[in-house]
């Protein structure tokens, strides 16, 4: 075919498609009238799925009001907890697991992992395991290991996946609610893992603020293992999960 017979079939082709073409944009802009509403149109948003998790707890004083407020608004997330501030506190764990939370462990007495030879690793995590089963009856828990810090020996011993982030506010720095908000708000996304730390007062604000905002945006909470169970992805031990991006 020469150039000008293709050019003839390209524009052939395009004045045959083009009242289809015409059709189908009609259409669509029929479908997208709101029938019933703005409730109707809501609806055909996405449901965008992202976890909130806190570290460094159980503390009763900000703990306790955290879990009121999830409550509040049905809202699970996950809770990596310090395995010696777990005695006395026992109510508080077996009330996040009645309320749906995800538990998991953020060492003994929050020891940065790396460089730890096997009894010492031992002693901050499989020690946390135990105490956190004796009150649960499983060891299934998850690892946050402080700071974030992992080596080979970390993923080798976990025990567990490894959790880690995505979103991560340094909630501890200037402890300013509205700023924690704001910096979590303006970055979230489907899949996306939050880091905040349920011993401030101002962060337990802060991430109630976060969920109606995000709630607003046609986002759903959920835990750790159901962001990664809704993106189908297998949590496998000692590796390493930030977020669980569709
Ligand atoms: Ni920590």
């Amino acid at each position: 075919m020469g150039k000008e017979g293709k050019y003839g079939a390209f524009f052939l082709a395009l004045a045959l498609f083009l009242p289809f073409l015409a059709l189908e944009t009609d259409r669509r802009m029929t479908v997208a009238l709101p029938v019933d509403g703005p409730a109707e149109v809501e609806q055909e948003q996405e449901t965008k799925f992202i976890a909130l998790t806190f570290d460094d707890g159980p503390r009763r004083s900000t703990t306790g009001p955290l879990l009121d407020g999830l409550a509040q608004r049905g809202v699970p997330a996950t809770f990596f907890l310090i395995g010696e501030q777990v005695p006395g506190n026992e109510d508080i764990v077996r009330r996040m697991e009645a309320e749906g939370h995800q538990i998991g462990i953020h060492t003994y007495d929050h020891k940065c992992l790396t460089a730890l030879n096997a009894a010492d690793f031992s002693a901050q995590v499989d020690r946390s395991r135990q105490l956190l089963g004796e009150i649960l009856g499983r060891e299934n828990f998850l690892l946050r290991p402080p700071y974030g810090m992992v080596d080979a020996g970390v993923e080798r011993r976990a025990g567990s996946a490894i959790i880690l982030w995505s979103i991560d506010p340094e909630d501890w720095d200037d402890k300013n609610a509205e700023r924690i908000t704001r910096h979590i708000v303006s970055r979230a996304k489907d899949g996306d893992i939050i880091l905040l730390h349920d011993i401030y007062s101002t962060s337990v604000e802060a991430a109630l603020a976060v969920v109606d905002a995000l709630h607003e945006e046609g986002f759903l909470f959920v835990t750790v293992e159901e962001l990664a169970a809704q993106h189908h992805v297998e949590l496998c031990e000692g590796q390493i999960y930030r977020s669980f991006y569709p």
